[in-house]
């Protein structure tokens, strides 16, 4: 078996000819959503599947992922937490600030963060952030998987609100939750568009990459902010 660290707390597993991504347990011995538990030289790995994660996939469609150690992260649209409990593990010195809407879903989180005092779990919708602000620093990334119709406006309104200057914006677009009989294809460019250009906020978009095979017509994208100053 070898081991390689791809980017900063992601691994590469290797054995017998196949490949795992992986991160590094924070919690050994605890399993989150089932995931293997892999030992190699007395550490803990928990395999990360790209199919339940758009993080993950990004992460193996070679987006150049900008998470440090001891990033201080939004995450918006945690669910139960899957993806939120492998950037806890990457974060070791960080924190992860996990915004989800569903009090259903927010009771599965909240165990979780039981287990990880770096996520902080925040019960409130994307579209308000003048509601978490109280609890939010500035921040070094914002990851988003909301699934929404107005997926750039979230993700402009909580950068304008929480990234540093220097930040990135990780984000997913789903494009049926966007149209769902519009070609994916138009519907990213519409949503690129109006990243690069729609809001008072402004992005560059450094990375953009369909996530297939691992999440149909959904679209991967990083960038970073431009604020207008004029505006205010
Ligand atoms: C595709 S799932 C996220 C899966 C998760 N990112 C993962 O990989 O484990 C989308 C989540 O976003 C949440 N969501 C959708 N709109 C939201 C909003 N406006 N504010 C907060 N959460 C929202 C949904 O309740 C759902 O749990």
């Amino acid at each position: 078996m070898s081991v390689e660290e791809i980017y900063n707390g992601i691994y590469e597993i290797k054995a017998d000819d196949r490949s795992t991504l992986a991160t590094k347990n924070l919690t050994p011995g605890m399993s989150v959503y089932g995931e293997r538990l892999i030992i190699e030289d007395d550490v803990e790995y928990r395999q990360w599947d790209p199919k339940r994660s758009k993080l993950g996939a990004m992460a193996l469609k070679k987006f150049e992922i900008p998470l440090e150690y001891d990033s201080a992260v939004l995450y918006l649209g945690a669910a139960s937490g899957t993806t939120v409990s492998h950037v806890s593990d990457i974060l070791r010195d960080g924190i992860v600030y996990a915004v989800e809407f569903s009090p259903r879903t927010m009771r599965d989180l909240i165990q979780l963060c039981d287990k990880r005092p770096n996520i902080i779990p925040i019960l409130a919708d994307a579209n308000k952030p003048q509601s978490y602000a109280h609890i939010v620093e500035k921040v070094d990334v914002i990851f988003q998987d909301v699934a929404q119709p107005n997926q750039a406006e979230i993700a402009a309104i909580n950068s304008k609100y929480f990234l540093e200057q220097d930040g990135q914006l990780m984000l997913s677009i789903k494009s049926r939750s966007i149209d769902t009989v519009a070609s994916p294809k138009k519907v990213f460019k519409e949503e690129v568009r109006k990243l690069e250009s729609g809001f008072d906020v402004e992005f560059e978009v450094l990375q953009r990459k369909e996530l297939d095979p691992f999440h149909e017509d959904h679209l991967g994208l990083i960038a970073k902010m431009f604020v207008d100053e004029e505006e205010d």
